[in-house]
Order: structure tokens, then C-alpha cells, then sequence
């Protein structure tokens, strides 16, 4: 049976809810994660620093004794953000950047920012306080094709705020095709790009090929197979400029397998990083599986990499079908169906 022992890796975009949802989420994450970066699009946004510092509080409730989980805090860019939310975010360790939703691009995202450029000046304010910018790069426009909006964000937002912004850090999340790729790869130590385990998995095919399947249904959408071999080049090449980010997005199941509209988002967290192994498994690169999940991550955040590890057995189990999500049910990634590695637990050290 074959074992990978790694440094324990990091979360770098995932969403976690809030009130009756969040310990699910949060015991989920901390059961693999060292730290995991928290998106800030609950309703109302996590504008501030206060709803950043009071978040980040509840979350911590939520940690299951015995597991060392850090949450690293999000603000999001709304048209009021001021030059003092973002001084005030540099000077707060928790904080590790700050989100650009376009308004419009996604789930809870209507608070985020119509003209990109009105938040120049706020962008001079993150490159000088070294505050890095996370973006869902998707043009909103509802005339371009939803497949095509990654590709088109590139050229009309990413690049300008790239040229502008030489030194600012920018995290381009959850790439989902070729096009991000290319611009992503080798270009400067400033700019990097989150993949989900889930967009190396499946293809547009998988989504709607037999069936429309709900749980599949995510933004940015799943691109052809084309797009997703270029994502598993990108993730399993040992480039530094890509790493994991699960973007696990839980929804409850009637609001997925509802006729009226599917909320997007896939959850993954409850297999995260075991879904990653059967990826790199899978490409013949499991050997640069802790690269990407452990070290490429906290070298662009310019953090320490965690101290522990954590072990991997090729042993497969069975998702469960359904978790618990507050009062309803979440449908998991991959539910009911067979995972190839699994996380050997530790014991919980007595209190
Ligand atoms: C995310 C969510 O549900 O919050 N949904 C998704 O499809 N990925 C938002 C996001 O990251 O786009
Ligand atoms: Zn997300």
C-alpha cells in the first residue's frame, strides 16, 4: 500500500459560511489544513476589519479541540472601501488580502465592484501596504459567453491592474483555463493562481454530458477537457506561480437541485487534499503534490511554511452521500462514489 508523508498544507481560497453552517465547514477544513485563506462573501460582506477580527472569532469557536487551524482573514473590495480600511487591513496580522468580486460574477458578489478602475487608487493603497489582491477574474457582461469570461478578464481587467500595479501581489483564483495558465505561468513573482481539485477532476462534459449534475455546477464554470489538461500541466509542473486553493463552496441541497436555478459551488473540503493526491496520482507526479498544496503557498504569502505533517494512504473509502449542513443536507463532491487516498488520522492529543 502506498503512503506520502507531507508537510501539512494550506487552504489557500475557500468559503466557509457563518451561523449554523460554519462548524460543519470549519471542522471539515481544520481536519486537513494548517491555515486556510476565508472568502469574505457572506451577506452583508466582510467589509472591514471589525467584521474581519469578529469572523475570524466565530470561526475559531468552531475549531475542533486538538486540531491548530488558522484562519487567514479576507476583506472585500466594495465601491465604499476606503484608503483607511486598507491601512487598517495591512497593519492586521489575520488579514492577508484583500477580494475583488466583480458585481455580478458570482454567488454573493453584488456588493462587489462594477468599474474596476474607480479602485485604482485603493489598489496603490494594497501594493504599498503590501496587502496582496485576490480576484475572481470573470467579466460580467452578460452579452459574452459564460465560457468564455475568464479568458476575456484577462486582457480587459487582469493585464491593465498588472501593468499599473507592477509590484502589487495578485492571486488570479480558481483559473479554469489555458488562457490563465499561459498568462499566469513564469510571468513575475508578484502574480499567482489558485486551482480546485475539482476543475482538475472533471470537464464541462462530466457537468452536462449525461445529465445536468447540480453538484457540479460551479464559478468560474468547468471548461472543455482541453482546458482542465492545461490546469493539471500548470498544477503538477512544479511551477511556484500555481497552488491549491479548493474553493470549496458549500450550498445547501435545495438551493443546488432546485429547478428554479443551481447556486454555484462545489464543496470539497470534507476530502480536500485526497482529492488533489488522485489528481497528481493520476498525471504521475504525486512526488510534487506537497510543493504545490504546502510550499508554494505560504512562499508567495511570504510565510512560513507549517511545522507538521500529515500522511497519506492509498486506501480507498466511499464520501459519505450527504453532511450534515445546519437544519438541511450538503450534497459533498463526489458523494457516494469512491475517493482512492485518504488522510490517515491522528490521534487527538487528551485536553
Ligand atoms: C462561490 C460561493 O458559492 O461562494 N461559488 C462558486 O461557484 N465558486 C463563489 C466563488 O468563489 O465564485
Ligand atoms: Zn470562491
Amino acid at each position: 500500500m502506498r503512503t506520502l508523508t507531507l508537510t501539512r498544507p494550506d487552504d489557500w481560497h475557500i468559503h466557509l459560511r457563518d451561523g449554523d453552517y460554519l462548524c460543519q465547514t470549519v471542522k471539515d477544513v481544520a481536519r486537513q489544513f494548517g491555515r486556510a485563506i476565508v472568502m469574505p462573501n457572506l451577506s452583508p460582506p466582510v467589509s472591514t476589519v471589525a467584521d474581519a477580527a469578529a469572523y475570524r472569532g466565530r470561526i475559531l469557536d468552531c475549531v475542533p479541540s486538538g486540531d491548530a487551524f488558522e484562519p487567514l482573514m479576507t476583506l472585500y473590495l466594495t465601491p465604499g472601501t476606503t484608503i483607511d480600511d486598507i491601512a487598517a487591513a495591512s497593519s492586521a496580522d489575520f488579514v492577508a488580502g484583500c477580494k475583488l468580486y466583480p458585481a455580478g460574477a458570482t454567488t454573493n458578489s453584488d456588493a462587489g465592484v462594477s468599474a474596476i478602475t474607480d479602485l485604482y487608487p485603493i489598489f496603490e493603497a494594497m501594493q504599498k501596504g503590501q496587502l496582496p489582491l485576490l480576484i475572481h477574474g470573470e467579466v460580467t457582461d452578460p452579452t459574452v459567453d459564460i465560457f468564455d469570461r475568464e479568458a476575456r478578464f484577462i486582457d480587459e481587467s487582469l493585464d491593465p491592474i498588472r501593468r499599473q500595479f507592477p509590484e502589487l501581489k495578485i492571486v488570479f483564483e480558481h483559473i479554469t483555463t489555458r488562457e490563465a495558465v499561459d498568462y499566469v505561468r513564469g510571468q513575475s513573482p508578484h502574480l499567482a493562481a489558485t486551482i480546485t481539485a475539482h476543475h482538475l477532476l472533471y470537464d464541462r462534459t462530466d457537468m452536462l454530458g449525461s445529465g445536468m449534475k447540480p453538484i457540479l455546477f460551479c464559478l468560474p464554470i468547468l471548461k472543455r477537457d482541453s482546458h482542465q489538461r492545461a490546469l493539471i500541466d500548470a498544477a503538477t509542473s512544479g511551477d511556484p506561480s500555481f497552488f491549491l486553493g479548493t474553493d470549496s463552496a458549500p450550498h445547501p441541497r435545495s438551493k443546488k437541485e432546485n429547478a428554479c436555478g443551481c447556486a454555484a459551488g462545489c464543496y470539497t473540503a470534507h476530502a480536500g487534499i485526497e482529492l488533489y493526491a488522485e489528481v497528481f496520482d493520476a498525471a504521475g507526479h504525486l512526488d510534487r503534490l506537497e510543493a504545490f498544496a504546502s510550499h508554494f503557498g505560504p512562499d508567495f504569502y511570504g510565510m512560513a511554511r507549517n511545522q507538521s505533517q500529515i500522511t497519506l494512504v492509498e486506501e480507498p473509502w466511499t464520501a459519505p452521500q450527504t453532511l450534515p449542513f445546519g437544519n438541511e443536507q450538503l450534497m459533498p463532491l463526489r458523494g457516494g462514489e469512491v475517493i482512492r487516498w485518504q488522510m490517515m488520522q491522528t490521534p487527538v492529543a487528551p485536553s
